[in-house]
């Protein structure tokens, strides 16, 4: 297996606070990844030092044997990394069609740029449906495919969903991932997601990483994965409700 993003011993840090602390880790061309873990464990930290946002303190990252570290995201960017980012920034007084070809502004090829979001459209006809409504009258579903849409306008190799369930119904996040997932056939994608429900990542299918202050504390195929930590709450941490108390009485 060919790898396709190498992390060594990356730390983070905002001033005094760490982020993230000596994470390495590798995925390999068309793997997907799940990294999941509480609030605050560092997971849109280590997305961010990937995508070139957030800067390191220590180590080095690599992508298809280029060094991404120290390089700007736009740069990051054309070597075929994208990232929806979380709460999906979306312009919301921008049409569908605007939001598509915001970060196309340096692009010279206008007609290669049209050609693009003629692709996008196709690929989802919800999009073509409403290109010329503003982004904020969209539902949270439908802008969630706008996020993941505007993020394949530089058509990359290895893209970065940063929580693409969050606030949505799970009816609908059974639809974001079924798309991620169809794209990710289609276009030879390799796939990090940020996915706080275990139970969610184990449905989809993939190798989940768990953080916890700032570190891999566990790692393994997402379905066992899930299995254990519901066993361990069962045994250890989940709160008791009150039938049970009432039943071991
Ligand atoms: N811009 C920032 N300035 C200062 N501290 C930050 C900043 N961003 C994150 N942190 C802190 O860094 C740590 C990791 O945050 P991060 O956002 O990476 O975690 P997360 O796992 O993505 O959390 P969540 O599930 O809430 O999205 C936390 O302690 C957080 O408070
Ligand atoms: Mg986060």
């Amino acid at each position: 297996m060919m790898s396709k993003l190498g992390v060594f011993d990356i730390s983070v840090r905002y001033g005094k606070i760490p982020a993230v602390t000596d994470l390495s880790l590798q995925i390999n061309e068309g793997e997907r990844v799940f990294v999941s873990g509480p609030n605050g464990a560092g997971k849109s930290s280590l997305l961010g030092a990937i995508s070139g946002a957030v800067a390191t303190s220590h180590g080095r990252i690599e992508m298809d044997g280029d060094l991404l570290t120290g390089r700007q995201p736009e740069a990051i960017a054309r070597l075929g990394l994208s990232m929806v980012p979380e709460g999906r920034e979306i312009f919301g007084a921008l049409t569908v069609e605007e939001n598509l070809r915001v970060g196309t502004g340096m692009r010279r090829d206008v007609q290669a740029v049209e050609a693009d979001v003629g692709e996008i459209l196709d690929a989802f006809p919800i999009l073509a449906e409403r290109r010329h409504a503003a982004a904020g009258a969209l539902s949270g579903g439908q802008q969630q495919m706008l996020a993941i849409g505007r993020a394949l306008m530089t058509n990359p190799k290895l893209m970065m969903v940063d929580e693409p369930s969050l606030g949505l119904a799970p009816k609908i996040v059974d639809q974001v991932y079924e798309t991620l997932c169809a794209l990710q056939e289609e276009r030879s994608l390799t796939l990090l997601i940020v996915e706080q429900s275990s139970l969610r990542a184990a449905r989809v299918g993939g190798r989940m990483i768990l953080m916890r202050g700032g570190r891999i504390v566990g790692e393994g195929n997402a379905a066992d994965m899930a299995d254990r930590e519901a066993l361990a709450q069962a045994y250890f941490g989940a709160p008791r409700s009150n039938s049970d108390m009432e039943a071991a009485e």
